[in-house]
């Protein structure tokens, strides 16, 4: 059931209590992270990459996004779920994104949408508020357009136009921004200047909250993760440990032992 209580109201801005947030793509592993008790659990469109192999966040649709975030909806029954809005459903041109992002909430039980700027998201955001929609903005590096993965805001120019990115969000009704990729300095200052709270990915430790990508936290992939990404387990490692274990019991015919046995 979507979060009815306004989304400003439920994070507000706090420099003592940082909001922590984590993405899922699926039903045990969502029900795993809200038992830990993180506050915003994100499908994100990285499912693209770290779940279905893909190269590009663009090549995942809004029936896939449906579809993981109707499995991790299930599994939350504390936090506040994010669903992530994919490339086709709001920046191609005559999207509807009102439509999609309804999808989210009716279909999928989403308390909100995320947005990545682009060049017409102002307008975007503004009919998904009109809507009663709750919207999280992302700045910074935005991976629907972009088309090289570096730190963004690095000279006067990119990091002014980042910080008004950030404001416009703002002003149009975002409850908070994401800021993605971004020196730290940059991130400290959109993060003292929005009355909304910022979310850091590779911006440092000033912002309001962190979110980070689950499976490269976890160690649950072998593709080359990101510089500012730490790893908190080595899941890959765990896994082929247990299915090889499992192999080598079934090659030597010590499993399935009495125990796991019907009499
Ligand atoms: O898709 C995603 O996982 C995201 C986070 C990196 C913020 O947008």
């Amino acid at each position: 059931m979507a979060n009815t209580t306004s989304a400003r109201s439920l994070f507000p801005k706090n420099p003592s209590r940082k909001i922590v947030m984590l993405t899922a793509y699926d039903y045990p592993l969502a029900r795993l992270v809200d038992q830990a008790g993180v506050d915003i659990v994100l499908v994100g469109d990285s499912l693209a990459n770290v779940v279905l192999g893909l190269d590009s966040t663009v090549e995942v649709g809004i029936d896939i996004m449906i579809h993981h975030a109707k499995a991790v909806a299930r599994g939350v029954e504390r936090a506040y779920v994010v669903g992530d809005m994919p490339f086709d459903a709001y920046q191609v041109p005559g999207a509807d994104a009102v439509a999609h992002a309804r999808r989210f909430l009716d279909e999928a039980g989403c308390d909100a949408v995320k947005v990545e700027w682009f060049d017409d998201a102002a307008r975007v955001v503004k009919e998904l508020r009109a809507a009663g929609i709750e919207v999280m903005g992302h700045v910074g590096l935005t991976p629907q357009t972009a088309r090289e993965f570096r730190v963004r805001g690095r000279d006067a120019a990119s990091a002014r136009a980042i910080l008004e990115q950030a404001k416009v969000f703002e002003v149009e009704g975002c409850f908070s921004v994401v800021l993605e990729c971004v020196p730290e300095a940059l991130a400290d200052e959109i993060t003292r200047t929005l009355k909304v709270p910022t979310i850091g990915i590779g911006a440092g430790k000033s912002c309001d909250g962190q979110v980070l990508v689950l499976h490269d936290m976890l160690g649950l992939n072998d593709r080359k993760v990101p510089s500012f990404v730490k790893k908190y387990a080595d899941t890959s490692a765990l896994v082929l440990n247990a299915v090889r274990q499992y192999k080598e019991e079934v090659q030597n015919g010590l499993f399935p032992d009495d125990a796991h046995t019907f009499h």
